[in-house]
């Protein structure tokens, strides 16, 4: 899965939505895991934030819950009985109060142990126990009897008894065919099948899709829903005339439903081996796009709601391109006849990669040229190179179980960026993999409550909470690493060997390390120990280590150490006994001419690396080039000068990425105390001449924690004053117009700068964005005024100086708008309103989705207007009033628990410390467990806020007074 953005909890956790500000997405969904790739979305409301999603999965809290203690054995289906196909019937009724599916399934089972039970899942299906038949195959069909039917909710097990007292069980080697019908409801929640609602011409229409993973195709039907109990599947799907129905495989006839005047079945062609979550199912009156394909293998199709078709046009270019790119570079070609990208217009956010018919949102699947923007495009790119590839890498081979879940998203997190370089080159999206990937998740991996790619799991909450970015970007940044020590061809050879030996089977991370060690030694790479032992240190433990690097300015000697990083140390003492040293593979230069590699070990004798060098003591030494290494660098006071000294000469010396990495470390180890903010603060001075995207994208994202600190403070004039003398010559240079010489990086910069300036309240900045918008506000139908790569910034910064009238504009615009990107981009402005009574009543819109804004919206819209400055103590008494309602109306512990993140991540002082802490205790029994986790979590951070201000403050405060532009010359 990826990117998502959903927000209820069972399902898709991790997918955040966003409502961004400036660019995005806003993925406004209802389940929440899926996402991967995660588009950047900024939050609205601030300058530098952080860029993620905001309801994706950054609280890991709860993952280790007590529902651990559900063995494995107890939660895991037995292996008496195999399913080796399955016949499955589903008519959904898509009528105006009625959204019962009706269904039958028939599997044939292969029983490998005798047993008087067959065991396998269901959760909220209705089944008719008369219709429950076993019949042995054979030369006799023999109809078995059945002594009951049982079902165990905890576990979700469908058991059926035979007769004991007669004796009779299923017999080791011999098949049985069990059949049974069975009646559920389409869900609203994009969990299991589920029923999409939405506006076209006028009209309310519904639809009907399934999303299964990870565990709901117990949901849909009753089947044995793990990931290696691999089967084929035979669907027939029941539909109106007016509706087309898809599934994983093609069409292959069509007949009249008995004694249904109007209803048909459509009936599709038998799968290949397949996994119960990859399985899908469609019932949609859609239109049908039909891509140029230039080979007879495949067909390739889009499917949208009619009035949507003109933005399926850039999905239907990449979509072929990309598949075909990855024929090739797997070296495996695509097994089905055909591919279908389905856009589904509400309650589903993100994107699923279902086997032969991936489903996206709409927001994320469709563009539309003139009036989306940049990120948009790139979400889409994303999206698709992502789901794509899953293909090959966890459908065609599957993991063996979900502790491996990361095995299938890292992968692919890393490998679709290969995809979208050759589609898309002018995205360049490998090369943004440093920002929008590796340090984004570093600040997550920094905390003690992180955990580890490799975790054993085994209740469906649990599976859930993996769809986290720990097992996507931790997963691709550890991949990258991989391909980067073993060379990128070892790397290609080692994957398609691996898909070759494992194909419509499953495998274990082991399986992969092995098919590289193998690759590794025919390419005669050089490594200092096994591809597994090397792996196993970065998937079994949590966290990443600092380099310190120590010159010996005499002997010329680099003494390099380990040591676990970590941006805050809590006084916990839970006993970890965990050795934190891991293999690490070391990259450095001294002029990025030569490059020189080594290794650290993971034990302790060898802790202590020293490298012998030639470099003198006024050149500088740079480790982990293009930050490939998934880690952090240190240095002594001396070198850090020297590469201050390079960058204020000429930064083009060093790398782009190793600027971004040197800021972003930089400024991330101060914050962890490990270097005194002066070395960071002095290394921001070359910025001023810095014209690249991804140094600034990183400095900005790691000074969002200073702007969030300061944002109250008397202070806060200084850094903004400091920070905006940086900026202002590419404001100068760059402006608000968009150049077609310009690349897409420099209109992401545009946007960034336009976005961090007017928010400090540049004048020329602020008098331009409401000039733009009024114009817009004049001429509504001209979608050219406001260019559509700033329109997040302007339409925000108009609302925030404006009053009413700009807000029901933007309202209004975002409740007719027919293309998702452009509404997430209306919703997020929205929140930036500076008006109280306003405030106050889009949080009272949030729990009315009649009059205000659906369910899936709300929470988005909350956690936005709590990192809005103004609206933050708003919504913090809104909450804690509203929150016996609120838990009833969302009902996902998860998306709640990051309502209470934002709000509260900025608190700073004694005062806020002890209101949290009081409405924490106060409810105690409302906070269900789940949310204890969180709420600590909170808590425990607000302390660490205010030990950073206690030793940080007055640090800042003197540095920018000494650099004060209002005062130096
Ligand atoms: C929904 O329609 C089906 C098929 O017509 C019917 O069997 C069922 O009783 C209906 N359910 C409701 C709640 O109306
Ligand atoms: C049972 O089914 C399996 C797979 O479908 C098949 O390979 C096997 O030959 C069958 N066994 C018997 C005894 O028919
Ligand atoms: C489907 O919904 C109806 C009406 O809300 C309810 O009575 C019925 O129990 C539901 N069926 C299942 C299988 O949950
Ligand atoms: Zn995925």
């Amino acid at each position: 899965m990826s990117g998502g953005l959903h927000l209820t909890v069972t399902k898709c956790r991790a997918f955040g939505f966003i409502l961004v500000f400036i660019g995005s997405i806003m993925t406004v969904g209802l389940s929440v895991y899926f996402l991967a790739v995660r588009p950047n979305y900024p939050a609205a409301n601030s300058c530098s934030s952080p860029k993620r999603p905001l309801s994706q999965s950054n609280f890991l809290g709860g993952l280790w819950s007590n529902k651990s203690v559900l063995v494995e054995n107890v939660i895991r289906l037995p292996r008496t009985v195999l399913p080796r196909h399955y016949d499955v019937r589903l008519w959904p009724i898509l009528e105006k109060g009625n959204s019962t599916v009706l269904g039958r399934v028939t599997i044939d089972v292969q029983c490998l142990q005798s047993t008087d039970r067959i065991v396998l899942h269901s959760s909220d299906i209705n089944v008719d126990l008369k219709s429950v038949q076993v019949i042995e195959r054979g030369a006799v069909e023999e109809s078995l009897f059945i002594e009951g039917v049982d079902y165990e909710t905890v576990t979700e097990f469908l058991v059926i008894r035979l007769n004991v007292e007669r004796k009779v069980k299923l017999a080791k080697g011999t098949n049985y065919t069990l059949s049974m019908n069975f009646v559920a409801n389409l869900t609203d929640t994009s969990a299991g099948f589920f029923r999409s609602v939405y506006i076209e011409d006028g009209v309310e229409r519904y639809m009907a899709v399934s999303q299964m993973e990870p565990t709901d195709a117990r949901r849909v039907f009753p089947c044995f829903d793990e990931p290696n109990m691999k089967a084929i599947f035979t669907v027939t799907l029941g539909r109106h005339r007016d509706m087309m129905a898809l599934s994983n495989m093609p069409l292959i006839n069509t007949t009249k439903m008995n004694g249904m005047e109007d209803f048909y079945w459509d009936h599709f062609a038998p799968s290949l081996l397949m996994s119960t979550y990859l399985v899908a199912f469609a019932v949609a009156n859609f239109t049908k796009i039909e891509a140029d394909v230039d080979n007879s293998n495949w067909k390739f199709n889009i499917y949208v709601r009619t009035s949507a078709i003109s933005q399926a046009q850039y999905a239907k270019v990449i979509g072929p391109k990309t598949q075909t790119f990855y024929e090739n570079y797997f070296q495996v070609p695509f097994p089905l006849p055909k591919q279908d990208l389905m856009a589904i217009p509400s309650a589903f956010v993100g994107a699923m990669e279902n086997w032969g018919l991936l489903t996206f949102g709409e927001s994320v699947l469709l563009y539309d040229e003139d009036v989306s923007s940049l990120d948009d495009r790139q979400t889409v790119v994303e999206l698709v190179t992502h789901e794509l590839a899953h293909q090959w890498f966890g459908n065609l081979v599957t993991m063996d179980w979900w502790t491996e879940l990361w095995l299938k998203e890292g992968f692919t997190s890393y490998v679709e960026c290969l995809g979208a370089d050759f589609v898309d080159p002018s995205l360049e999206r490998l090369q943004q993999f440093v920002t929008s990937g590796l340090q984004t998740v570093m600040r997550l991996d920094a905390l003690e409550s992180s955990h580890p790619i490799s975790i054993l799991v085994n209740h469906p909450d649990e599976i859930g909470e993996l769809f986290n970015d720990i097992s996507y970007k931790k997963g691709a940044a550890i991949t990258r690493m991989l391909a980067s020590f073993i060379g990128d061809q070892s790397f290609r050879d080692g994957l398609t060997y691996y898909l070759r030996i494992h194909q419509y089977g499953n495998a274990v991370q082991d399986d992969l390390w092995n098919a590289f060690d193998k690759q590794a030694k025919l390419d005669r790479i050089f490594l200092p120990t096994k591809v597994k032992t090397i792996m196993d240190t970065w998937t079994v433990k949590m966290g990443f280590p600092v380099i310190t690097v120590q010159r010996d300015y005499m002997s010329r000697n680099i003494s390099v150490t380990q040591k676990r990083f970590l941006i805050r140390k809590s006084n916990s003492t839970t006993a970890d006994t965990t050795v934190y040293l891991w293999w690490v593979p070391l990259t450095y230069t001294a002029d990025f001419e030569t490059i020189e590699t080594n290794w650290l070990a993971d034990n302790q004798s060898s802790k202590n690396l020293t490298l012998e060098s030639e470099i003198g003591m006024n050149n500088w030494i740079i480790f982990n080039i293009n930050e490939t290494g998934y880690y952090r660098v240190n240095y002594d006071a001396h070198n850090w000068k020297l590469i201050a000294q390079q960058l204020m000469t000429n930064h083009t010396v060093i790398s782009v990425i190793n600027r971004a990495q040197i800021m972003n470390d930089a400024l991330n180890l101060a914050r962890a105390g490990l270097l005194h903010y002066e070395t960071p603060l002095n290394l921001t001075k070359y910025l001023e001449r810095e014209v690249e995207f991804l140094p600034w994208e990183s400095t900005l994202t790691a000074l969002s924690y200073l702007n969030s600190m300061m944002q109250r403070t008397p202070g806060y004039g200084l850094l903004k004053n400091y920070v905006m003398k940086l900026l202002l010559p590419l404001y100068n240079s760059l402006g608000f117009v968009h150049r077609t010489s310009d690349s897409h990086l420099t209109g992401k910069l545009r946007r960034k700068v336009v976005q961090c300036i007017c928010f400090m309240g540049h004048k020329d900045c602020i008098t331009r964005a409401i000039e733009s918008y009024s114009q817009w506000m004049a001429d509504p139908g001209n979608i050219t005024i406001v260019p559509s790569v700033v329109k997040g910034v302007v339409a925000c910064t108009a609302i925030r100086h404006g009053g009413e009238l700009e807000w029901n504009f933007a309202f209004k615009r975002f409740r007719e708008s027919n293309v998702a990107s452009e509404k997430a981009t209306l919703l997020s402005s929205l929140t930036c309103t500076q008006e109280s009574w306003i405030l106050a009543k889009m949080l009272e819109m949030c729990l009315n989705p009649a009059v205000g804004f659906r369910t899936q919206d709300a929470l988005d819209v909350i956690k936005t207007l709590a990192e809005n400055p103004i609206g933050r103590f708003m919504t913090f008494n809104f909450v804690r009033e509203k929150w016996p309602e609120m838990t009833k109306i969302f009902n996902s512990i998860h998306s709640l628990a990051h309502v209470f993140e934002s709000m509260t991540k900025s608190f700073n002082t004694d005062m806020e410390l002890k209101e949290l802490s009081d409405f924490v205790g106060k409810n105690k029994e409302l906070l269900v467990s789940a949310m204890t986790r969180s709420t600590q979590q909170s808590i425990d951070r607000v302390r660490s806020n205010l030990s950073w201000m206690r030793q940080n403050y007055q640090q800042v405060v003197n540095w920018l007074q000494q650099n004060n532009p209002a005062t130096s010359t």
